[in-house]
């Protein structure tokens, strides 16, 4: 069956599309003051759809100090000045819409920035007080103990003492974003109320960022608690409450049996980030064997019909190493990360690019792995061109850079003088905007760009990439990965050489003995499958997608 990719009035939406990911700080600078805003945005909304994507996923633009690029939320339904004003915004989500494009937000509801008008009014308000209670206080720092820190690098513990509360004050990230305190109904119902905001601007759906911490009990890790599935539980009633086919996507980076409870029984999120799955892709790709992604979806269980996974190689994050064992963590740190400044907290800083040397090859590989396993697929900007990192800038910052659209100055993200813009270009002969650009990408007919653009176009047009089953076919080289995706009268047996020499394999296909498998980029037949197994061959880092039908 094939995709109508305008907004089609369809709960399952979520499983069909694929995902942009980007910050309107850095995409384009309508007005000139070194920061991307959503008139900017707005203007670029036709090479968002031209890419084929057909939902974009913001991140944090609301009144923020920036100490965590927005993360730290100042207040909950505003726009930050610097990204323009409430106007701008319901006209980008209109433009977008327009286009077919669908808008998830971030919903930051575990902690907010010191600088929000709540915390300030809780650190002021008598101890013990309801002003107070709105965020987690103790008179020691002792409290759940067994809760990890997360910010390895930047913070010694989650409790920071306040002198004008004279308390302690509880966080899971930096000592400036105090955690609130869900079990203050009075929060919760602010939360709700932040949501239903959004909705009536007409955002489609919510990322829940860092939504396994929301409780805090003695005795336990202070994750995944009982309580936050009923809250969420309680926010998804809220969301479906008065509007159709909105989204909740969970960030909860853990093990897909902890991530499955957020899917609850179909009445908690609708997508989940498959954190354990990308490290192993990676893995998978330096090993040359396609054990680790083998094993890691043999531990993957089933989730509900109407619930998807969300798969990525890269974000505006580190490439987190906290779902992988301590030696693999090693073992990733040394393949993609040799310099220490490569790394940041259990994670590596860099872009796609960079991290396989700029090969070509193996980026093309490792999207059509993304484009093609279970889940629906999310493209960082600018990984589309290749673009590269900045390992000197601080915390992950690397990996935020203006997008590079041209060789004109500021690589045509801003017209503002070089020194106001909110982080550097890149600049240097290989990854600068002058080699590496959005303009030669789209006058050269063999770049990255319009590769990816014809991947994403035949992703788009197969239904079975979003809604099909996965099962393994079992090949006799460890360094071909082989899988076959069905969905009604459609399979696609999906195969890749993890190598960087020619392979062979014999595959397994008995069960589609006489079928005539066509290579779904150039529709050329490949020879019958029978019996016996079925032998091919592969190119250096070379995949295939063959349609198998009847
Ligand atoms: C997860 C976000 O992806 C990350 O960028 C942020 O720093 C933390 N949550 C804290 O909000």
């Amino acid at each position: 069956m094939t995709i109508d990719s305008r907004l089609h009035d369809d709960p399952l939406w979520f499983k069909d599309v694929v995902i942009y990911q980007l910050h309107v700080k850095t995409f384009f600078d309508s007005n000139d003051d070194g920061y991307g805003d959503f008139p900017g945005l707005t203007q670029k909304l036709d090479y968002i759809q031209e890419l084929g994507v057909d939902c974009i996923w913001l991140l944090p633009f609301y009144p923020s100090p920036l100490k965590d690029d927005g993360y730290d939320i100042s207040d909950y339904t505003a726009i930050h000045p610097l990204y323009g004003t409430m106007q701008d915004f319901r006209t980008f989500i209109k433009q977008a819409h327009k286009r077919g494009i669908r808008v998830i937000t971030e919903l930051v509801i575990n902690h907010t920035s010191d600088q929000h008008k709540w915390f300030q009014e809780a650190r002021k308000a008598r101890k013990g007080s309801r002003k107070r209670k709105w965020y987690v206080w103790s008179d020691d720092n002792t409290k759940f103990p067994d809760a990890r820190i997360i910010f390895l690098d930047s913070e010694k513990s989650n409790w920071t003492w306040d002198e004008s509360a004279q308390q302690f004050y509880w966080h899971r990230f930096f000592h400036h974003q105090p955690d609130l305190n869900f079990d203050n109904p009075e929060v919760r119902k602010a939360m709700l109320r932040v949501m239903r905001f959004w909705l009536s601007i007409g955002v489609d759906g919510f990322r829940l960022d860092a939504i396994p911490y929301l409780f805090e009990r003695e005795g336990t890790n202070c994750e995944n608690l009982p309580e936050t599935h009923a809250l969420i539980k309680e926010l998804r009633r809220e969301l479906d409450k008065d509007y159709k086919n909105k989204l909740f996507l969970a960030e909860a980076n853990q093990l897909p049996g902890d991530v499955i409870q957020y899917f609850g029984n179909s009445d908690e999120c609708h997508m989940a980030y498959h954190f354990p799955l990308m490290p192993r892709i990676f893995m998978a790709l330096h090993q040359e064997n396609a054990h680790p992604i083998i094993d890691i979806m043999a531990r993957t269980p089933h989730i509900p019909f109407d619930c998807q996974w969300a798969i990525f190689l890269r974000n505006h994050d580190e490439l987190t190493l906290e779902m992988v064992t301590p030696d693999e963590r090693d073992y990733m740190w040394k393949a993609y990360a040799a310099q220490e400044r490569m790394r940041i907290n259990l994670g590596i800083k860099r872009r796609l690019a960079p991290l396989v040397d700029n090969s070509m090859k193996q980026i093309e590989l490792l999207n059509s792995i993304l484009l093609s396993m279970p889940g629906t697929p999310i493209i960082y900007y600018g990984d589309e061109i290749g673009m590269g990192d900045n390992i000197y800038l601080g915390d992950r910052n690397s990996v935020r850079t203006p997008m590079q659209w041209s060789v004109d100055r500021n690589g045509g993200f801003s017209k503002a003088q070089f020194a106001s813009l909110f982080a550097p270009p890149l600049m240097d002969p290989i990854w600068g905007y002058q080699a590496l650009n959005v303009e030669s990408q789209l006058l050269d007919k063999s770049s990255l760009l319009h590769w990816m653009k014809t991947i994403i176009s035949l992703r788009q047009q197969h239904q079975v990439f979003g809604r099909g089953s996965f099962e393994f076919i079992s090949s006799s080289n460890q360094k071909i990965l082989a899988y076959i995706r069905s969905h009604e009268d459609e399979n696609v047996l999906c195969l890749a050489n993890l190598s960087r020499y020619p392979q062979f394999a014999e595959l397994e296909l008995s069960k589609f003995a006489g079928i005539t498998p066509v290579e779904m980029f150039g529709q050329s037949a490949f020879h019958a499958i029978t019996e016996e197994p079925y032998v091919i061959t592969f190119g250096p880092h070379s995949f295939y997608w063959l349609l198998l039908k009847r």
